[in-house]
């Protein structure tokens, strides 16, 4: 783990297990979210997020990395906690706005780990990496912004925030 190379594979392994929980769990948010924006955005960022999981595998590949199967634990806690809050609501404006908070904190931390992964490809001349890994940092940041226009709404569409708020 001495050598940045070495460091950053295993970062990706890390991002490999984060997409892979989205890739189980966003099915359920999806099925209890009342809106359809929010259910349409969320729908279309799993598939997007399945795109994402092949696109690490083809990185591994390029650098002959066999991936050991790395858990991302922090993440692990974060959606563990998002069903649990989730699991106390009944009111269906509320759960929309509680699925917005859980999925923004995940796209920031896509964010973050993509941004910095994204600067270590170009450090390390890794051309196909850092093409690659700012397709997937490109969708993430595109579905953060649908998710706070989904919360606050627009001309044609009320706010998920304002409709939780009146619960
Ligand atoms: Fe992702």
């Amino acid at each position: 783990m001495d050598d940045l190379r070495t460091t950053y594979l295993m970062k990706l392994e890390k991002m490999m297990s984060v997409e892979e929980q989205i890739i189980e769990g966003l099915p359920t948010m999806i099925d209890m979210a009342t809106d359809e924006g929010l259910k349409a955005g969320l729908t279309a960022h799993l598939e997007e997020t399945k795109m994402q999981r092949d696109r690490l595998t083809k990185l591994f590949a390029a650098h002959g990395y066999e991936p050991k199967g790395m858990e991302d634990k922090p993440f692990k806690m974060m959606m563990e906690e998002a069903s649990q809050e989730l699991e106390m609501i009944t009111n269906p404006n509320v759960k929309d706005a509680v699925i917005i908070a859980a999925s923004q904190t995940v796209e920031h931390l896509e964010m973050a780990r993509y941004g910095t992964l994204v600067e270590w490809a170009k450090a390390l001349e890794d051309d196909d990496g850092e093409k690659l890994l700012k397709e997937t940092l490109g969708e993430e940041e595109h579905a953060d912004k649908l998710l706070s226009g989904v919360a606050k709404g627009n001309l044609l569409k009320d706010s998920v925030n304002e409709k939780a708020a009146e619960a």
